[in-house]
């Protein structure tokens, strides 16, 4: 079942097109990747999917609610991790108070976090608070997950330990959206991969289809991705 559509989607910022006519179709229990350089629209994709920013022109389709983990984590630093969860399921979602607590000490649990329902995110190690805000996320109950750079704020130790929460995520048929820059970790998960430059998709595919193209400007991303890790 399809969950989410884009059709056509534009969005400039004065002078500057940064989605220049974005389609996509997102089916259910499905784990897409979005790849591509620095400033080619990623982020400003997400975005609009999830109703941060609005686009100029365009359609989008969607079943249910969308979650959105931040690279930054973005957790609300006054508010304990216990309330980072609940505040909006509650008061957005108007859901029973007692319900979703006991999601949230669930989700905390599953995330390794059981000891830290009363802790402020400034007490949290970076990978802590990427696991509260995914955990936040999921407390709203989302048909899919987008992921911005979730690793891309974190040391190698910490980043492996976000990728392991979202391939079990993945192994429970959680539907999800993630940018990321972590090449092996995109070929290894996802179903597909779309590879975005200058704001469009330029190629789309299983990761074996994405990742053996021979388009001019993949090559030339995928060279310096290599380079930069022999860094
Ligand atoms: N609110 C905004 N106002 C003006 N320009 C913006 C805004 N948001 C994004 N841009 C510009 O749009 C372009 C695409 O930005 P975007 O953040 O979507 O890229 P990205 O693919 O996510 O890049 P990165 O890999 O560096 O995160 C950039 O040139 C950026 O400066
Ligand atoms: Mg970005």
């Amino acid at each position: 079942m399809q969950l989410f559509e884009m059709k056509d989607i534009k969005k400039s910022f004065g002078d500057l097109d940064v989605l220049k006519g974005i389609s996509l179709t997102v089916e259910e229990g499905e784990v897409l990747s979005i790849i591509g350089p620095s400033g080619s629209g990623k982020s400003t994709l997400l975005r609009c999917a999830t109703h941060l920013e609005t686009p100029d022109s365009g359609e989008i389709k969607q079943s249910g609610e969308v979650g959105l983990v931040f690279q930054n984590f973005n957790l609300f630093p006054h508010f304990s991790v216990m309330k980072n969860l609940t505040d909006a399921p509650i008061r957005v979602q108007k859901r029973k108070k007692e319900e979703v607590f006991r999601q949230a000490r669930e989700l905390l649990k599953k995330m390794g976090l059981e000891d830290k329902e009363k802790a402020y995110p400034y007490q949290l190690s970076g990978g802590q608070q990427q696991r509260v805000s995914i955990a936040r996320a999921l407390c709203m109950n989302p048909k899919i997950l987008f992921f911005d750079e979730p690793t891309s704020a974190l040391d190698p130790e910490l980043t492996g330990e976000i990728l392991k929460v979202i391939k079990d995520l993945a192994a429970e048929h959680i539907t999800m959206v993630i940018v990321t820059h972590e090449m092996n970790f995109a070929k290894e998960i996802s179903d597909r991969v779309i590879f975005m430059d200058q704001g469009v998709i330029a190629v789309e595919g299983t990761p074996e289809v994405v990742f053996s193209s021979e388009n001019a400007r993949m090559k030339e991303f995928l060279g310096k991705f290599h380079q930069g890790m022999s860094d």
